[in-house]
């Protein structure tokens, strides 16, 4: 039977318009005024924005760090995703020193398999670089892997200045797009230590350790390597308005620069590492929290339609046991942060109500950009004919709070603990199938694999 959803407000990257949408198995059929209703299921959601399925190109599920494992597995972080109106997230399978592409992808397959409730795919993140795996690229395309991570610093994951120009090089012949963790690992490296020599050794450091120049120098350092090899470049989690700046320059002279920035980028400060009993432990995400005008400068960047994609860069590790790890030594506390329930309920409160951002723009950055960037439009990202029916029906009237007793997240804190929310993804459909009624998850699981082709740039 077909599914009408009847008045509700659909917005699209350009224009928001009240419409009806007919879902005919698991696709969109039909956009328009007043549909034919003979024999179909009429949901009135008239009083609701009508957004395409959210996608977090940015998260890390399941992910050992060698040390500790993260709280949420695909199992709990994608039910998380759905409830907060993400149907599409995009993983980094990682490869271990030693390892082929293959193998880490197929550990991810693994870990991802009958346990998604959202759909899923992989950005494979190159730690071993040699000939063996540039051929194997090739490969990854054929299996719907068509962007990478590369990491600037953390001693186990990153790549030499060398290793990243070839895998542009390399991207270059493909097509697709490689995320950067811009910090200069050598510059933390020798913080961290001079930081522990000083007998610095609580959170507070965290953010010493890794100034806005670490970020800035790596942004420059990657954009002239790109700019050499004339390849389209993303940059994942911005944090400065240094690095922003560097970003800027690169674009002037003509490279096509693409911009991530995170939540915690937008809402947080670094004042949140001064908290007592250890409470900045819950903070410590890498590039870390930043000065107010770092805060405003992304949101203005995002006003002017500059950064192209919002991720959360959702890693969970909880505090009791896990953040803790580092209570003698802030360099041993699991970097990373909970987000990816809440992203659009965030952006919406904060960007949107603020008129920071348009309804429209908050299309573009969490779902349109991103499916064009990641090789995944108009099959997802879009409210189009033919799009897979991924549809979040959001309830601009709901008003809540963010607590971590309440959350989906497998995690015991949320950095944004007591944060008013306005707005929530009322209902979810996840091609064609409601998956969230009423703000809260009714079917699980029922995540599929989304191969990939090429990146369009936008
Ligand atoms: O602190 C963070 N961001 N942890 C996750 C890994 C990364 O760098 O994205
Ligand atoms: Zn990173
Ligand atoms: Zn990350």
């Amino acid at each position: 039977m077909d599914l009408i959803l009847k008045g509700g407000m659909i917005v699209t990257s350009k224009e928001s318009f009240v419409a009806d949408i007919r879902v005919l198995g698991e696709k969109i059929s039909e956009i328009g005024r007043n549909l034919d209703e003979t024999g179909a299921f009429i949901i009135d959601i008239s009083g609701n924005y009508v957004f395409p399925g959210f996608i977090d190109s940015h998260t890390h599920f399941d992910l050992d760090t060698g040390t500790t494992k993260t709280a949420d597995d695909f199992m709990t972080g994608t039910k998380a995703a759905i409830a907060g109106g993400t149907t599409t997230i995009l993983d980094f399978a990682t490869q271990n020193k030693g390892e082929t592409l293959s193998e880490a992808l197929n550990q991810w397959h693994k870990k991802a398999r009958g346990v998604s409730s959202c759909d899923y795919g992989f950005h494979m993140a190159i730690t071993d670089w040699n000939n063996a795996v540039s051929e194997e690229m090739d490969k990854m395309k054929e299996e719907g892997i068509t962007s990478y991570k590369l990491y600037m610093a953390y001693e186990s994951l990153r790549v030499t200045d060398g290793e990243i120009y070839q895998v542009l090089k390399r991207m270059n012949e493909i097509g697709g797009l490689i995320g950067m963790h811009c910090e200069n690992g050598d510059m933390v490296k020798e913080r961290t230590q001079e930081l522990k020599a000083e007998g610095k050794l609580t959170p507070a450091a965290h953010p010493l350790s890794r100034p806005p120049i670490v970020e800035a120098e790596a942004v420059n350092r990657y954009i002239s390597l790109a700019y050499l090899t004339k390849t389209p470049v993303n940059i994942v989690h911005l944090s400065t308005k240094e690095g922003y700046y560097e970003a800027l320059k690169g674009r002037a002279r003509g490279q096509k620069i693409y911009i991530e920035t995170c939540p915690q980028y937008l809402l947080l400060d670094d004042c949140c590492y001064e908290k007592a009993d250890f409470e900045g432990a819950k903070y410590v995400f890498s590039p870390p929290a930043r000065k107010q005008e770092d805060i405003d400068c992304l949101w203005k960047a995002l006003s002017e339609d500059n950064i192209d994609t919002i991720g959360t860069d959702h890693c969970s590790f909880n505090f009791k046991g896990q953040k803790e790890l580092g209570r003698q030594d802030f360099s041993m506390i699991p970097n990373g942060i909970p987000g990816v329930e809440h992203r659009a309920a965030l952006l919406y409160t904060y960007g949107v109500l603020n008129n920071r951002i348009t309804v429209e723009q908050m299309c573009k950055l969490l779902s349109e950009n991103t499916s064009k960037l990641f090789g995944l439009y108009p099959k997802k990202g879009c409210l189009q004919v033919g799009s897979d029916a991924d549809i979040v029906v959001w309830n601009p009237n709901y008003e809540g709070t963010i607590l971590a007793a309440h959350q989906m997240q497998n995690v015991d804190y949320t950095p944004y603990e007591g944060m008013p929310v306005k707005g929530r993804a009322e209902r979810v459909f996840l091609r064609g199938n409601e998956v969230v009624y009423q703000g809260r998850v009714i079917k699980e699981k029922t995540g599929m694999y989304l191969p990939r082709t090429e990146s369009v740039y936008i």
